[in-house]
This record gives structure tokens, sequence and C-alpha cells, in this order.
């Protein structure tokens, strides 16, 4: 049954050709549950309750273009076409239970060949602990327990590039309808961005416009390969919440340029630059960010980041900061939680069939 949503929260939000059915995003989490790159039944359930709990969007974890762009040896990849056949699982039953699948493209730059966080984190520094050089901008590591990067040459910055137009390629063949670019928390895009990692002295380094050229170059071929009618988002950190870093400032003029290139949507989150960021977390920290770049960029935009209420989300909705809501940690808490706020705000109610007839009315 279709009904008339009342709330910011449950209408509908058409991006080109795509229908989100409300403004609930299932923001992207790493699992480290793959071997080589590999999609499994986790990441399926995973993803897919998600979506039978009633998120308009379920984005798939930062997908690493080459496989020394992962974080970890578990991370989900996009390198090869060996990854396609298990993404499309996910991405057809994300899609049945009416929900848009959609898949972030990563590549980990300095920060990768790592071990998973549960272990306690740490570098892998040798091949027998299962790590691997690690590329970035500049000679510069994250801190002095991560990995030293080599600088990428040119060939090195045009690879990484064609990587991520050809992972594009396999996720539209895996179904998918959305893609995020990461440019965020501090992986490779991010790193180019913040004179904090970048200290290069070519085309890429020093001003602002040279900083933020991959990221446009990125992002240009992306918007390249995928069709007209299908949304192209950006994560970027919005501050790196450090002195003589990146600042929202920054991210702004980065939103405009993305804008011009056919981004539809900037993901507005923050940090990961370095390791000790000037910032105090409390909840909806980010949605500022948000609420600038949708004003000063005529983009939409989303929020992220300590956001676990209905009437909060709704609320920066009906401000007018964000289009769209992105959810991480509370939906890991509560894959239900799009139906119970439908609840806690009195919409109608949307169980999936098979539980709908038995749940009604709903307990909230
Ligand atoms: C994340 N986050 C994240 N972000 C991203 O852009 N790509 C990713 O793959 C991941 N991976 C990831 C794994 C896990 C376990 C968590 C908890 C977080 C960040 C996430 O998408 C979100 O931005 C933050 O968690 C902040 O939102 P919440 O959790 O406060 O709602």
């Amino acid at each position: 049954m279709h009904t008339v949503a009342k709330h910011s929260l449950f209408s509908p939000l058409t991006i080109r050709g795509v229908t989100l059915r409300n403004r609930i995003v299932m923001s992207p989490m790493c699992q480290y549950s793959s071997h080589e790159g590999l999609a499994n039944d986790w990441h399926l359930v995973h993803l897919g309750s998600r979506a039978v709990g009633g998120v308009a969007l379920a984005m798939v974890e930062a997908s690493a273009v080459l496989r020394e762009g992962r974080i970890t040896p578990s991370d989900m990849g996009i390198w090869g076409d060996e990854h396609i056949v298990p993404l499309s699982k996910i991405a057809a039953f994300i899609e049945s239970q009416g929900a848009v699948p959609g898949i972030q493209l990563a590549h980990a730059g300095r920060k990768a060949s790592r071990g998973a966080p549960w272990h306690g984190p740490k570098t892998l520094h040798t091949p027998e602990e299962g790590g691997w050089p690690v590329v970035g901008p500049s000679d510069v590591p994250f801190d002095e327990t991560f990995p030293l990067p080599a600088a990428l040459d040119h060939r090195g910055i045009d690879r990484v590039v064609d990587a991520w137009e050809a992972a594009t390629k396999r996720a539209l063949k895996a179904g998918f309808k959305l893609i995020e670019i990461h440019a965020a928390h501090g992986y490779l895009l991010h790193q180019f961005h913040s004179p904090i990692s970048n200290k290069r002295t070519d085309e890429y380094g020093g001003n602002l416009g040279n900083r933020i050229r991959l990221t446009l170059r990125v992002a240009e071929r992306v918007r390249g390969a995928i069709p007209g009618d299908m949304p192209l988002f950006v994560r970027i950190s919005s501050t790196d919440w450090a002195e003589g870093g990146w600042d929202i400032a920054d991210a702004v003029e980065l939103a405009k340029r993305l804008s011009k290139l056919g981004i539809d949507l900037i993901d507005c989150s923050s940090g990961g630059t370095v390791p000790k960021p000037n910032v105090t977390m409390t909840p909806g920290y980010m949605v500022p960010f948000a609420r600038r770049i949708r004003a000063e960029s005529a983009i939409k935009t989303g929020a992220v980041g300590l956001i676990t209420e209905p009437r909060q989300a709704e609320q920066i909705l009906a401000a007018g900061d964000a289009d769209l809501i992105f959810l991480g940690r509370e939906l890991l808490r509560e894959p239900y939680w799009a139906i119970k706020a439908q609840a806690v705000l009195g919409e109608h109610v949307h169980w999936p069939t098979q539980y709908g007839y038995v749940l009604r009315p709903p307990k909230v």
C-alpha cells in the first residue's frame, strides 16, 4: 500500500533515474571478512538485513579498486572480474527488498597493509605477515607505526584513475545502481587533498586546485563510465580537524567543482588524516558541514556521524541541512531502525510482507 509520508525522513528522493524510498542510507562499513576481495554470505546478510529493515540505500563497504588499495588483506575488493558474480548476488537481493544497491569504491593509499582492527590495529610490514608495499602522494607515513608509502609517479597516478574506471564498469555489471567514490578518512584521494599528507611539488601538489586534481580526474572518469541516469556520490572529509590541514572552506570548493562534473551528492564526513584529531564527537557533530556545503555549493548532501534518533534525523532534513541521512553504528545495533523510525514518527509502518501480517501493530 502506498501512503504519502508525513515526515521528510520518509519522503522519497529521486536522483537522476533512481528513486530512494526514504532518506535513510546504510553507511558503508568495512567488514574485514573477505578472502582475496570476494564478497560472501556474511556481506549478503549484513547488507541484506538492512535492506529488509527498510533503508532506502544500502552501500557496500569500501571496495578496493586495486589489490594494494585494500586497508587489510580481508577487505572487499573490486579489482578483478572474479569479484563481479559474488557482488551481483548482494546487489540483486538488496534491490528485491525495495532498496537501492550502492557500492563505495576505494583505495587506502598510505593507510593500506594493516591487520584487521579486532586483532589490535597493526601494520603488516612483511609479505610473510601478509603485508605489501603501499603508495601515497608523498613518502610521508600516517604515523611512525604505519608503513612508509612510495610517492606515486605519473604512471602510478594514471593507473589509479584507470582502476577506478575499471572498477566502476565491474560495479555496473554486478548490478549496482549507485556508486560512491571514497575520498575521505585519510585514504588515497583524501591524502592528496590534505597538505599534511601531500608534499608534492608537481601538478598534484601545492595549491588547492592541484591537490584535488586526482579526485576530479577520478570523478570525471567514473561519471563518464556510468549511464546518465545513474547517481554518483563522493564521500569527503570536510576537515582534517588539524592545524595546517584540509578544512571546510577547501571542502566547499571541492564540492563546487565536483558538482560541475556531474556529482550528485557529497557525503559529508570528516577526519582520518592525523592520528589525534582535535575534535569532540557529539550527536550530529558533522551536520554543520553538510549544511554549509549544501548551502554554498548547490549540491545535495548526506549527513553522517552520531545520528541515532528518528527525531534527530527528521530535524536535520526538515532544517534543510542535508538530503540524506547516513547511519553507521546505529544500524549495526538495530537493522530494523528504519521500520522502528516509522512507528516512532507515526508513519505507516512497512514491515516486509513475510513479517508484517503477524507483527502489526508494531511494538516500539
Ligand atoms: C565505518 N566507516 C566507513 N566509512 C566509509 O566511508 N567506508 C567504510 O568502508 C567504512 N567502514 C566502517 C566500518 C565500521 C565497522 C564502522 C563503524 C564505520 C564509517 C561509517 O560509514 C560512518 O561514517 C561512521 O561510523 C559514522 O557514522 P555513525 O556510526 O556515527 O552513524
